[in-house]
């Protein structure tokens, strides 16, 4: 493809996507893709072209095979998981990234990869009101951040013993403090990072599904006293079922005290922190030695965009450094290696995509956003607060409301089939997505709220909808 093609299909690109953006917020589309396992599989030819084909034909194939394969996340009645915000000012910065094709080995590589990254991630924690003491970079995704945080961990721990003997150095065992409600992601870590399911404990949680300290300091003293080293603590502000908010505060006190490593995963809740208004969420932020927050859901970077912020770069750094020959150059001594910060190599400019969505949104606008997501969550909250037979399950701490429908005489398993069946048959009508969740033994249904194009309007329906399929279900 030469440049003058690239120019003709990226023009015709661009409007498809500008086209389907539209189409979404007048709402037509069912929110969730209308496939049948395999259906798209079925379509696609087995084998690779030998010849090259236009342009066009592989764009019309995007509309005739992939699109009913899409569940639309951008669609303002997307309530399911969480807002993974693809703003169109973040999707042109990720289609430079890729445009320029700049990969980042070290500075010398792509210095305005590095410098831009730096600035960017530097803005995103006065933003976010995190204080000077902690410098970012950017991840993937969170689940990489948090296997660096408990790879960092271990190593300070063991004094550095881990990189140098491995798992077979460490006489005592190390053990990992979590919620039972800690994503799925955080056990993953510890297990990749060598700690050992067995090893990673699920400390008990209060009524509002948030880490009781008073457990966790009981866990720890129990490992210490058999002869096991605590290690680290995960909290999580924003869990994903239901948005619950550890107590960091008391949590830091501990892992204070204890000498552990805090880890603190604000994935979801991190991009609300830009509000002044949530941020007692994160009281004791300050003694954390890492934090996650995901530029990719609520705020709106498109997919991939963890910021890592952490308070010792130089800790990072030595756990993560590699510096074979031919990465080496004359101003290593004066510039950052974000190879060093984690560990991919090759990096791509994702820089970008919050450049661009900083400076075109900008910050009042984005705040404006977060704040009427958060109206709106409140405003269906006190309608099933209201409603007979509805319930809340959880606060309300965030943008996600979770409810249940509970009718007179039904209990235990025939109210779980009863709340799956209207959820299910809810994102079967296409006019809206949710996504089941079981917390406390029982199902109910998690209401996230926060696609860029989601307005009050949007969740009356889903309100009108989910009351209209739950009675007919009863
Ligand atoms: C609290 C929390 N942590 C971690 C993750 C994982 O995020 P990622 O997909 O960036 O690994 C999620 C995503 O749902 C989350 O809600």
């Amino acid at each position: 493809m030469t440049p003058e093609d690239f120019r003709r299909a990226g023009h015709a690109l661009i409007e498809a996507i500008a086209d389907y953006r539209e189409e979404l917020a007048r709402g037509t589309l069912p929110v969730q893709a209308t496939v049948r396992p395999g259906a798209i599989a079925a379509r696609l030819p087995p084998s690779a072209p030998e010849h090259g084909e236009p342009a066009a034909a592989v764009l019309s194939d995007v509309t005739a095979l992939l699109m009913p394969g899409i569940t639309h996340w951008q669609h303002p009645s997307f309530f399911g998981y969480f807002p993974a915000n693809a703003t169109l000012s973040s999707v042109l910065g990720d289609l430079l990234s890729s445009g320029l094709g700049t990969l980042g080995l070290s500075w010398q590589s792509a210095p305005a990869l590095t410098e831009l990254e730096t600035a960017v991630v530097d803005w995103m924690r006065q933003l976010l009101g995190l204080g000077d003491a902690f410098s970012g970079v950017i991840q993937d995704t969170a689940s990489t951040a948090s296997l660096v945080a408990l790879l960092c961990a271990r190593e300070r721990t063991t004094g550095y013993s881990g990189a140098h003997g491995g798992l077979q150095s460490v006489t005592s065992a190390l053990t990992v403090y979590v919620s039972e409600h800690a994503h799925s992601s955080v056990e993953k870590a510890a297990v990749l990072a060598g700690f050992g399911r067995d090893h990673v404990r699920a400390v008990p949680t209060d009524g509002a599904f948030a880490l009781d300290p008073v457990a966790l300091d009981a866990a720890i003293a129990r490992d210490r006293a058999a002869g096991l080293t605590p290690c680290a603590v995960v909290a999580t502000t924003g869990t994903t079922a239901t948005t619950a908010m550890d107590p960091l505060a008391a949590i830091a006190a501990i892992t204070a005290r204890e000498g552990l490593w805090l880890h603190v995963d604000s994935a979801m809740a991190g991009s609300g922190m830009l509000l002044p208004e949530l941020r007692h969420h994160w009281d004791g932020i300050e003694r954390a030695d890492s934090i996650i927050v995901n530029a990719h859901k609520w705020l709106g970077a498109v997919f991939d965009c963890s910021l890592y912020y952490v308070r010792d770069p130089q800790h990072l750094v030595r756990v993560m450094s590699t510096n074979p020959s031919y990465l080496r150059s004359a101003v290593d001594a004066e510039v950052i290696n974000y190879r060093d910060w984690g560990i991919p190599l090759g990096r791509r400019f994702r820089a970008l995509k919050l450049w661009y969505l900083l400076r075109i949104e900008g910050a009042e606008a984005l705040r404006a956003r977060l704040r009427r997501d958060l109206d709106n969550a409140r405003w269906l909250a006190a309608e099933v607060a209201a409603t007979p037979d509805w319930r809340l399950v959880a606060p309300v701490s965030l943008q996600t409301v979770c409810v249940r429908h509970e009718p007179q005489g039904l209990a235990g398993e025939a109210l779980d089939r009863h709340t799956q069946d209207w959820a299910a048959r809810l994102n079967a009508s296409g006019c809206a997505y949710v996504t089941p969740a079981k917390v406390a033994g029982q199902w109910m249904v998690r209401v996230s709220i926060g696609a860029e194009t989601t307005e009050r309007a949007h969740v009356g329906a889903l309100w009108a909808a989910m009351r209209a399929l739950a009675s007919a279900g009863a």
